[in-house]
């Protein structure tokens, strides 16, 4: 298996003697399934400026300016989401669930994919794509992720503007109070989900493993940090350069998607 099986055997054997692993995951673990990550080359904040369109109050006025542009990447983003399925990295993270090795999945994403792999215990820090959550009363509402996506694709062909007075019509309603609903994520300068179950996870653990993440957005990217604090052993699958080097007790410098199928079938 490659030049890295000893990094692969030494993460089999570190978690094939625990009972209390969680994993802490970024856009990366998604990345095989077709969905961009966003500060790799071609990453989605290189197509789309953030600070512009990852507020909420940036992307209405954004919109307002420019709805060509955003509705083309926002289009080609729906594409991604429709095709994608969860790859071998997800399933790996499930199985390792049920072998009753991992604990907790800890994750950035919002594409709803660790679910949809089988994971029972997922934290969802950035919130989630395809629930919804009114605007007044706060209801949450977790809708399918295929039929929502076509829906949207279709509703939004036949919209004869994409001004935010037209874009409304398309959101859900909520059953409680009749508002409309808005996906369930967290933009930037909104708080995120699930916080002190996220810092409870990452404290009670006695191994981490650190997948797809740059480590750049706080405060879920403290989190390995305070695990180590803890003293759990730290495992980091990232091909690339990452900010968890002085923690890390062993580093895989592949795909999730490769790597950690790999340990499953070690630990087996
Ligand atoms: P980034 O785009 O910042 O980082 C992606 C990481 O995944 C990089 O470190 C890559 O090296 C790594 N990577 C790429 N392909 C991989 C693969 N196949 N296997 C393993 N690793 C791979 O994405 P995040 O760290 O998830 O926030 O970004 C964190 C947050 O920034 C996101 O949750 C989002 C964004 O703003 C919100 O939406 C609130
Ligand atoms: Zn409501």
């Amino acid at each position: 298996m490659g030049s890295y099986d000893r990094e692969i055997s030494a993460a089999a054997v570190i978690l094939a003697e625990t009972k209390k692993a969680a994993a802490f995951c970024g856009s990366g673990v998604s990345a095989e399934s077709g969905i961009s990550t966003f500060r790799d080359p071609g990453g989605i904040w290189e197509r789309i400026n953030p600070m512009e369109a990852g507020t909420s109050g940036g992307l209405i006025s954004s919109l307002a300016k420019n709805p060509e542009k955003l509705m083309g990447i926002f289009f080609e983003l729906l594409e991604a989401f429709e095709k994608a399925e969860c790859n071998p990295g997800h399933l790996a993270l499930a199985d390792l669930e049920k072998m009753g090795i991992l604990e907790t999945v800890i994750t950035q994403n919002v594409d709803n994919l660790q679910n949809e792999a089988g994971s029972g215990n997922i934290i969802e820090m950035h919130g989630n794509l395809f629930r919804m959550a009114c605007l007044s009363c706060g209801r949450k509402k977790k809708l399918d992720r295929k039929p929502l996506i076509l829906y949207l694709k279709q509703t939004l062909r036949n919209l004869k503007d994409y001004s935010l007075e037209s874009l409304v019509t398309l959101a859900p309603r909520c059953d409680a109070c009749g508002s409309i609903m808005r996906p369930d994520i967290v933009m930037f300068g909104e708080a995120v989900q699930d916080l002190p179950r996220a810092f409870e996870a990452g404290q009670d653990c006695d191994v981490m493993l650190v997948l797809g993440t740059s480590g750049v957005v706080y405060p879920a990217a403290e989190l390995p940090f305070e695990a180590k604090r803890k003293g759990a052993d730290i495992i980091v699958i990232n091909p690339n350069e990452n900010p968890f080097e002085e923690i890390t007790d062993v580093y895989i410098p592949m795909k999730t998607g490769v790597a950690l199928p790999a340990i499953v079938d070690k630990i087996k």
